[in-house]
Order: structure tokens, then sequence, then C-alpha cells
């Protein structure tokens, strides 16, 4: 094989759908395999398996160049490369579980004994340093009887995506990330890359293990940021004058800080964030080493929800009513995985408040693992009566609130802004409204 041409793609879900639908949309001929089969049904119906922007569109467009089945074998045996988008979930420890891509393995492997061309195994989902060589290759070696590098190869490939803006994010990425098994593999997959993006970026190619080290520093960097504009936050928000935005602003313009992630507000959550972070910090240890960055990153960010919290309760005394408006980790997702508000929402609840939450998307999810505050369906009914009202999620639905839209009854709430997204003055007839990061 000199170019890869037909795609497999094992694990449907949050990031492999996405993949399947621009890798289709790319002119790739592309065969998706998941043991969930409704997933698989989904794909193959034009349909859109989990809840992201551009992706039903997507696939319904270009349904004839996917195929989607419960046969991983198969699905690897017809095609030149597999993407394996299988979970990797944190363990108590901090680390990842490579279980789920051992499972895979099996069905890969047997393609590949029995494949005669040369066949690139391209792991996207994320794993520890080291992984690759001393947990991953040796199995697909073991089961297939080949030999790495020689009769096929192996690229640890990590996909930089924010999820709401997943199928935009892959095909205009900053750079490609490539750790490979040899250098057959690393040129035919920055081949691909180079047909797949839309924008032409950088390809850094390098030794798996560095690869697997830059994919959680990465993601370490942009968190420290997040909590060091947080804790930026916190002072203009007791300091008299502070405020955060004129701050952060500025900080920004340093063209060795850079104004991405450096706004203070909501902290962190989501899949991949807080859990790369602890597991870098778990690796250190692992080595006798300390990260303290990571390790004080990951408290600052569970401190802001208590910062939070004590705002609120400061309000309003034991048993007032707090309205939520988001549940989502970020907007346009329904992902609530490590989501602050729920975070909030629970310690409140701890507290002897009654909580009310309205979000577009996360409100069955969050049913799910929070269960003893009242769920509502719009805006309107989630801010009826309440003490306090906390914007939590930069949902456009919140940020282009009108003072109609809450319906308040004569009463006249704070509202928490935690973003500072409305007009205060606008507001002042209605609420009061109080601007995290404001002093
Ligand atoms: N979602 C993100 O924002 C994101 C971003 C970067 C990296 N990642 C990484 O990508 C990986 C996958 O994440 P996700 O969010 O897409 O997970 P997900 O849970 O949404 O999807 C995983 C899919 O894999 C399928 N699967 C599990 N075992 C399988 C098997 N043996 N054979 C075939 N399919 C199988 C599941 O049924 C599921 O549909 C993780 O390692 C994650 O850390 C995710």
């Amino acid at each position: 094989m000199d170019m890869i041409n037909k795609v497999s793609v094992i694990g449907l879900g949050k990031l492999g759908s996405p993949i399947v639908a621009t890798l289709a949309e790319r002119g790739f001929a592309t065969h998706g395999a998941d043991i969930n089969e409704h997933y698989v049904t989904c794909i193959n119906n034009g349909e859109a398996p989990v809840e992201e922007p551009l992706l039903n569109e997507m696939l319904k467009k270009n349904k004839e160049l996917i195929q989607a089945s419960l046969d991983v074998e198969n699905a690897v045996y017809t095609t030149d490369a597999t993407m394996i988008i299988v979970p990797t979930p944190s363990e108590e420890n901090g680390e990842f579980s490579t279980a789920f891509v051992k499972e895979a393995l099996k069905p890969i492997a047997k393609a590949i004994a029995k494949k005669d061309n040369f066949h690139v195994i391209v792991l996207t989902s994320t794993v520890l340093p080291g992984a690759s060589e001393s947990e991953i290759i040796p199995v697909l070696e073991q089961l297939s009887g080949k030999k790495c590098g020689v009769d096929f190869g192996y690229c640890y490939n990590p996909e930089f995506i924010a999820l709401g803006s997943v199928v935009k994010n892959l095909l205009n990425p900053d750079f490609i990330l490539i750790g490979e098994s040899d250098q057959k593999s690393g040129e035919l997959l920055e081949e691909f890359y180079k047909r797949y993006c839309e924008n032409n970026p950088p390809i850094k190619r390098m030794k798996i293990v560095n690869a697997e080290i830059t994919k959680i520093s990465i993601n370490t960097f942009v968190t420290t940021k997040i909590s060091f504009a947080n804790a930026i936050t916190q002072l203009c928000d007791v300091i008299p004058g502070g405020n955060v935005d004129e701050v952060t602003s500025a900080v920004g313009l340093d063209s060795r800080i850079g104004l991405k992630y450096l706004k203070g507000g909501v902290g962190y959550g989501g899949p991949c964030f807080p859990r790369d972070n602890r597991a870098l910090a778990r690796v250190y240890d692992n080595f006798d080493l300390e990260h303290s960055i990571a390790k004080a990153t990951d408290q600052i960010n569970q401190k802001h929800a208590e910062f939070l919290v004590s705002k609120i309760t400061k309000l309003i005394p034991e048993g007032g009513n707090v309205a939520i408006l988001g549940l989502s980790y970020k907007p346009n997702t329904p992902v609530i995985e490590e989501s602050q508000n729920i975070i909030v929402a629970k310690k409140l609840v701890e507290k002897g408040y009654s909580v009310t939450a309205y979000d577009p998307l996360g409100v069955e999810n969050a049913k799910h693992i929070l269960n003893d505050i009242n769920y509502t369906y719009s805006v309107h009914e989630c801010v009826k009566d309440k003490d306090v009202i906390c914007l939590m999620t930069l949902w456009e639905e919140f940020t282009n609130l009108e003072p109609e839209d809450l319906s308040t009854d004569g009463k006249k709430p704070y509202l928490i802004d935690c973003w500072r997204v409305l007009d205060k003055d606008k507001f002042s007839n209605k609420v009061n409204l109080i601007q995290l990061g404001v002093n």
C-alpha cells in the first residue's frame, strides 16, 4: 500500500462518529465499527448517534461513502488503515485503563494476521506515556503473529478537539501529532492528513512515547491557564475596583501568554481536561517526580466551585431557592461529565438549598447522576420565584437573555453572571446583577 484510501474507525462515539463523517466529507471510503448496535444503525441511516453540531447533516450528505457494522475484523480487513477510538476510562488512581483498547485489539489482530498488505493501526484514544509500547503493540504482535514496523505499522495520533465544535476542529486543527513505530507508517499518515485536513496544518512526527507525553502535556497546559484565570477571577472579585476581564484581556496580549483560555468564569470540566491533567500528575508520581503545577491546577479548579457556592450562600440563607442556568460543562453539548455546574448544584443541596436547573441539552444526562434537584425545560420555568439565579454555561439562549425572559413576579432576585455576558444596566430593574470577578 502506498497511500491510505480506505479507513476503518473502531468506536463510533463522541469522537469516532464525527471522524467517520469528516472522512467521508473529504472523499475517503469509510467503514465504521462499534459494539453498540444502535450507533451502527444510526450511522447506516445517515443519522448522528451523538449530539454534535454539523454531524447529522454531514453523515446524511455522505451516506454513500460510509458503511457501519458490528464486525470489527471485517472493517479492518477491508481497509488500509484503522483508527481506534474506544474509551480509555480513568482509574481511581488517575491512570487510563486500556481494557477497552485491548478488547478491540482481538478482532483487529485477527484481520492483520490474514492481510497480505501493509496496514496502519492508528490509536486515537488517549493513553498514558509508554502504554503503546508496553501494553498495546505487544498484544497486537502476539495476537497477529506479525511484527510491528515491518508487517504492519502503528501510530499514536490523538486529536485535539472540543466537544461542540468537533467537526470544525477535526478538519481545521492547529497541528497534527503523530507518534510512529516506523518511518513508512508516519509518512503514510502524514500524506493522508494532507488530503484530509482543510487547512494544511503543520504535522509533527516523533517517537510514540513523545506523542503520548505531548497529548496530556497540552491539555494540562490549557487547564493550568484556565485555573490561572480563575485564580485572578477570585482576586478581582474581592479586591476593591477589581475587574477580571480588564486584567486578563491585558495579560493575554503578551505574546508569550496569549488570550485563548485566559477567561475567568466557571472552572473546566468535561471528559478530557480534568482527567488528562490528573493523569499527568500521576505519571510524575510513578517516576517519583512531583508535578505540582498539574496538582495545583486541579485543586484550584475544585476550590473554584466552592468559591462560587460561598458567593451564593453569602447572599441568601439556608433553605433559599437557587436557579442554575446550564448543566453541560460547555455550550452546544449535552455532556455533563465533571461539569462544575453539577458540582455547584450538589454542594448547594448538601448545604440545605433548593436547586432548580435548566439546560437546553443536558437535563436528561444530569438526571442520571443528580436526583435531588428540580429540573425544568425552559429559562422561564427555571428562574420563576428564585432568590438567586446563576448563569453558568454560555449557551446562546442564555447569552441572548432579555430582562423580560426573567419572570420574577415582582421579586428582585440576585443574578450571578459567571461570564459577564449580560448588560448590567439593561437588567437593573429586573434583578440585582452580580458579575463574577468584578468588585
Ligand atoms: N470526546 C472527546 O472530547 C475526546 C477528545 C480527545 C480524545 N478523546 C479520547 O477518545 C477516546 C474515545 O472517546 P469518546 O468520547 O469518543 O468515547 P465514547 O464513549 O463517546 O465512544 C466510544 C465508543 O467506543 C465503542 N467501543 C467500546 N469498546 C469497543 C470495541 N471493543 N469495539 C468497538 N467499539 C467499541 C463504544 O461502544 C462507544 O460507542 C477516549 O480515549 C478519549 O479520551 C475524546
